[in-house]
């Protein structure tokens, strides 16, 4: 997907995709990462998720990256944070207490930039891109950052000709393909969640699951 694509879902409201409240499947698996407590945990394509607040309110802190300024504004703006912004070669970023949030995109972002991140979370990330982005994202951006680096991985999975994406479906064989050279793969969960996904099942989609992978990197 482009970036005008994406520019253009924030721009016409069309982000389905977020969620009034933290991803449950984050609370129920974070704690298993056993992360210090001033982690700093790079969340990438955020858009303007509830889980940078959550990560924050765990003492950690977070370092997020989005394309579209509409999200950005609004994730400050919904919450009450006033940020300071400031310019870098990645993008702007918008700084409110332990929450960074780069107005850029994750493609440019270096490993100087992301050295400090203990742990990565990706809710709606990979399976937003298609085949080409996606192994351009497991295979440029996540190579930089830094060994030992832990994190949650959420994808789904379901019949890619009921329904076009984003988001895709990305299967268990992909994602171990797409992450093996660099990381450790271990998949926590699978749970059926058609039931609670009545767009999916409007569109004709017969079976849809979401799969947590915790990840590390070697
Ligand atoms: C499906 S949304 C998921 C947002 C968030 N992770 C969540 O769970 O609500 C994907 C987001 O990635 C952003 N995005 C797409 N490509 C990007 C890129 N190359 N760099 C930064 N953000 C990007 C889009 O603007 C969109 O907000």
């Amino acid at each position: 997907m482009e970036a005008e694509f994406w520019r253009q879902r924030w721009q016409d409201n069309q982000i389905g995709f977020h969620q009034d409240r933290p991803s449950p499947l984050l609370l129920k698996h974070w704690p298993s990462l056993a992360l210090a407590v001033d982690s700093r945990v790079f969340v990438p394509l955020a858009g303007k998720t509830l889980d940078m607040l959550w990560f924050a309110a765990q003492g950690h802190r977070v370092l997020g990256v989005e394309l579209s300024r509409i999200a950005v504004e609004d994730f400050f703006a919904e919450h009450g944070l006033r940020p300071e912004i400031a310019e870098s070669r990645y993008g702007l970023h918008y700084r409110a207490g332990a929450i960074e949030l780069i107005c850029g995109d994750a493609f440019a972002l270096d490993a100087e930039l992301l050295a400090d991140c203990a742990a990565v979370f990706d809710r709606a990330a990979l399976i937003a891109l298609p085949p080409p982005l996606r192994r351009r994202y497991a295979g440029e951006l996540y190579p930089r950052l830094p060994q030992g680096c832990r994190g949650l991985l959420i994808t789904l999975e379901y019949p890619q000709h009921e329904k076009q994406g984003p988001p895709f479906c990305v299967g268990e064989q992909e994602v171990r393909a797409l992450y093996a050279r660099d990381w450790g793969v271990n998949t926590l969960e699978r749970r059926d969640i058609l039931a609670q996904q009545p767009s999916f099942v409007a569109e004709g989609v017969s079976a849809l699951e979401t799969i947590v992978y915790a990840l590390e990197r070697r």
